[in-house]
């Protein structure tokens, strides 16, 4: 058997052809100036032993997630434009817990214990606009939305209630790049301390200048690591999402992990615009129709010819600069193919995936809704520039969907691809309840599949 040392000798970052080439070849080709942090590599053999299937099964483990994860880290609970003005507030569950995130002045949001400290009633059921106080429905008692009590009947029979004992308990927030964060612990490091260097990533890409096209919300039949873990590896396309493979070089994905202090961030590159080794008869002429049309968001059943003018990836990203020119007034003529054309996205310990780039400006968050290892949300959002000078408007309601609910036709044509992904994981849930006693767990890729290992590290590590 071959010893660490001999497999990490051989340790290969991707697959590519002449055809289908891999992402750091197309780098170094682009017709652009590549951004520095796209070019920043970090890729280590991170080893190759089984993920124990437990670690998605097991009420304790998902005890301990709550106990040492939830609790305790930096999350994003919503973005800042669906709680715009005073008032505004939304309810955060996760595992059990429940949190009301409360715009209190233009520039201040607040998060508190979604409870009533009377006798525990969850104080607010749901989101709302312009709320001046939170009133319990079981005796009345009411805070002020800065998490203060404001008064409650009877104030003669609770002579324990002093001036401060019973305001809500708050947890922390953090505001980043349009989104809101909250940790309960109250103890916590910074959320500059927890993002780390992925802040500078996204340094020359704000996300706080973009507004939410739709957002969704799914409840899915599996562990959120499962749901997340979906997302993570392009290796899945293949069987997968099959139609992809005309235009996307999938196992030519660059995969990147760090680790710096307090931050555990990883990222992946998958190059479109170029045919998969996979696909069948691939070429560079079907590759660019079919990336044009769907950056154009029409269906593959109604392509129209391919505009002469693009003939190949630069001509292409060429004509993607100046559609997203026209359409926000920005100037986008120094961004490389890469920044116009791939699927960039970051992954942020313990769960939040935000993308970089116009190659699908998405954003996901994975979490357990109930106290169960066996169930999860998964929140995307669909985030677009705004036009230069533009006021960021309200942000439409959560398209709420249950576990048997399709994202079709809800969402355009990520709904396809997500039904794709949603398909297989309520089976891998059931898969991973009867995993054989004499297999010691999951097998990874060790690159295309090192983030969900780089992740699995991490969260070891914070459990223990
Ligand atoms: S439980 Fe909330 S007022 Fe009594
Ligand atoms: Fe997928």
């Amino acid at each position: 058997m071959a010893t660490k040392v001999e497999r990490e000798q051989d340790y290969l970052k991707g697959f590519g052809t002449d055809l289908s080439p891999t992402w750091r070849a197309l780098a170094e080709a682009d017709s652009h100036t590549v951004e520095p942090s796209l070019c920043k590599e970090n890729s280590p053999f991170l080893g190759d032993e089984p993920i124990p299937a437990q670690r998605y099964t097991s009420h304790d483990y998902h005890r301990r997630e709550v106990e040492k994860v939830w609790k305790k880290t930096w999350q994003v609970a919503c973005r800042e434009e669906e709680i715009p003005d005073v008032g505004d507030h939304l309810v955060y569950r996760i595992a059990g817990l429940s949190f009301v995130v409360v715009r209190t002045a233009p520039e201040e949001i607040k998060a508190f214990r979604n409870v009533c400290l009377h006798r525990g009633r969850e104080l607010v059921d749901c989101s709302g606009k312009g709320a001046e106080s939170f009133r319990c429905p079981y005796h009345a008692w009411t805070w002020s939305i800065d998490g203060s009590l404001k008064g409650f009947p009877g104030k003669w029979d609770f002579p324990t209630v002093q001036d401060g004992s019973h305001d809500l308990r708050e947890a922390r927030v953090g505001r980043w790049n349009g989104f809101v964060f909250i940790n309960p612990d109250r103890d916590a490091g910074s959320l500059a301390d927890h993002l780390g260097g992925i802040d500078m990533h996204f340094a020359d890409w704000p996300l706080d200048r973009r507004f939410t096209l739709w957002h969704v919300r799914k409840t899915i039949r599996s562990n959120w690591k499962v749901a997340m873990e979906a997302f993570l590896e392009a290796y899945h396309l293949a069987m997968t999402h099959p139609q992809a493979l005309p235009s996307v070089s999938e196992h030519g994905t660059q995969y990147d992990v760090w680790q710096e202090g307090d931050a555990a961030y990883s990222r992946s590159i998958t190059p479109t615009a170029v045919p998969s080794h996979h696909a069948r008869n691939g070429s560079t002429k079907e590759a660019l129709e079919v990336q044009w049309a769907l950056l154009n968001g029409l269906r593959m059943d109604e392509l129209p010819p391919l505009p002469e003018n693009i003939t190949d990836r630069a001509s292409l990203a060429e004509w993607r600069r100046e559609k997203l020119a026209e359409m926000t007034g920005a100037d986008y003529s120094a961004l490389s193919d890469a920044m116009v054309l791939d699927s960039i996205q970051y992954w942020l310990f313990p769960n939040f995936c935000p993308w970089l780039g116009e190659g699908l400006p998405l954003t996901y968050t994975f979490r357990p809704d109930q106290d169960s290892a066996d169930t999860c949300y998964m929140d995307a959002w669909m985030l677009v520039r705004l036009p230069d000078g533009a006021p960021t408007p309200a942000a439409p309601a959560i398209i709420e969907l249950g576990p048997d609910d399709p994202f079709e036709p809800h969402i355009g044509a990520m709904g396809e691809i997500f039904d794709q992904d949603d398909f297989n994981m309520p089976m891998v849930q059931q898969g991973m309840k009867q995993w054989p006693e004499d297999v010691p767990g999951v097998t990874l890729g060790r690159y295309q599949e090192s983030r969900i290992r780089f992740f699995h590290q991490v969260l070891e590590e914070r459990l223990a």
